[in-house]
């Protein structure tokens, strides 16, 4: 059986997302080919499969780029943007407000090249930010362009994704192209980098933090989703949705980050000797966020498959065997707030 689309662009296919994504598409018998500047995306990423795509090194900000990697695919999957965890997305505003550049001309390209799907890696940061203070379900059309007010999403690096939804669904209206919206929201799993907090918490212990780092009380809580899960809710949007709206890709379960860390805890065997250090002077973005399925499971189907428990397991079974310990420690600091990769360990 062949996938709806037979050849598909993922932008950003390098990256922690992307590099599971193509693998994906691998499977379902869909030509692959990657267009990525290697800025926080890395080859090893993609190492199973290089022999198997096409792979375009280059900065998608720059319209001759867009254009050559855009021609002759019948879907894009884009996910190519300037993003990391909230350490890095509240101390590099510019740099995520660039987004809004690089969206417009992927899009742009795309209609050039009469592509005729668009499936675009949004993220919950396009939530109006103070109704998260409450454990509060977001429900996509908390979002509302057309109501004055309707908006007041999560840094430069949500405006931006949320002008990127609304300039897919302009492309959509004036250019036909079919368009979608992924929500993603909180994702983990293998790849990932430790910017984010489940990989961050996943480091402090290989390196035996001491004292133990908490940003935050612990007690703020994120709709953790397991990769393999967001992208499947990547191909179920490609699947069933072509008029630019915007899915929610994201479980609906409020976790909180010290029951993470006991997860994590738990899966590497040790426990912080002294007292956790918790750390409220960090960037800790909202209280609260998961996200309302309800859509996504009537629109698409998707359902997210893995528990925590198990996609710890499998995030920290790759972690060791892809990193050492000493590696860590000695740029732990710098991981921590930075997007960037350090080099291979594994
Ligand atoms: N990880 C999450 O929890 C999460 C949540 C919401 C949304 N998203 C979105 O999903 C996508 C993938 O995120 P991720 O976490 O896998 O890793 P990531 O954010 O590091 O991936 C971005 C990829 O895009 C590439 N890239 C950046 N700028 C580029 C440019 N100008 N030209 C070409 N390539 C460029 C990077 O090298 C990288 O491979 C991003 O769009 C991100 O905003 C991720």
């Amino acid at each position: 059986m062949t996938w709806k689309y037979a050849k598909c662009l993922v932008t950003g296919g390098a990256s922690f997302i992307g590099s599971h994504l193509v693998e994906s598409l691998l499977e379902k018998g869909v030509q692959v080919r990657v267009a990525d500047d290697l800025s926080s995306g890395k080859l090893a990423n993609l190492s199973s499969v290089l022999s198997e795509i096409e792979f375009m090194k280059g900065d998608l900000k720059h319209i001759d780029v867009a254009h050559a990697a855009t021609r002759g695919v019948d879907a894009v999957f884009h996910l190519a943007a300037n993003h990391g965890g909230r350490g890095y997305i509240a101390t590099h505003p510019a740099d995520c407000a660039g987004n809004m550049a690089l969206d417009n001309i992927v899009f742009g390209c795309a209609a050039k090249n009469d592509v005729e799907h668009i499936i675009f890696a949004s993220s919950a940061c396009v939530y109006p930010t103070d109704i998260q203070a409450e454990k509060r379900l977001l429900v996509e059309d908390m979002v509302d362009f057309s109501r004055r007010g309707g908006a007041f999403a999560d840094e430069a690096y949500g405006w931006a994704k949320l002008m990127g939804e609304l300039s897919l669904q302009a492309y959509h209206r004036q250019y036909g192209l079919k368009a979608a919206a992924a929500r993603i929201s909180t994702a983990y799993g293998p790849r990932e980098n430790e910017s984010h907090a489940l990989m961050a918490l996943i480091a402090k212990v290989f390196v035996r933090q001491s004292p133990f780092e908490i940003w935050g009380d612990g007690e703020q809580t994120r709709g953790f989703t397991y990769v393999q899960d967001v992208v499947d809710g990547l191909v179920l949007a490609a699947e069933h949705i072509e008029d630019g709206t915007a899915v929610n890709v994201g479980t609906d379960e409020f976790i909180r980050l010290n029951r993470v860390a006991g997860e994590i805890f738990t899966a590497m065997n040790w426990r912080p000797p002294a007292e956790i250090l918790y750390r409220a002077d960090k960037p800790l973005g909202v209280r609260h966020r998961a996200l309302d399925g309800t859509f996504a499971r009537r629109t698409t189907g998707w359902v997210p498959q893995v528990s925590l428990t198990e996609g710890i397991r499998r995030t920290v079974a790759w972690y060791m065997a892809h990193h050492d310990a000493a590696d860590v420690a000695a740029r732990l600091d710098n991981l921590l707030m930075e997007r960037r990769y350090f080099p291979e360990s594994g």
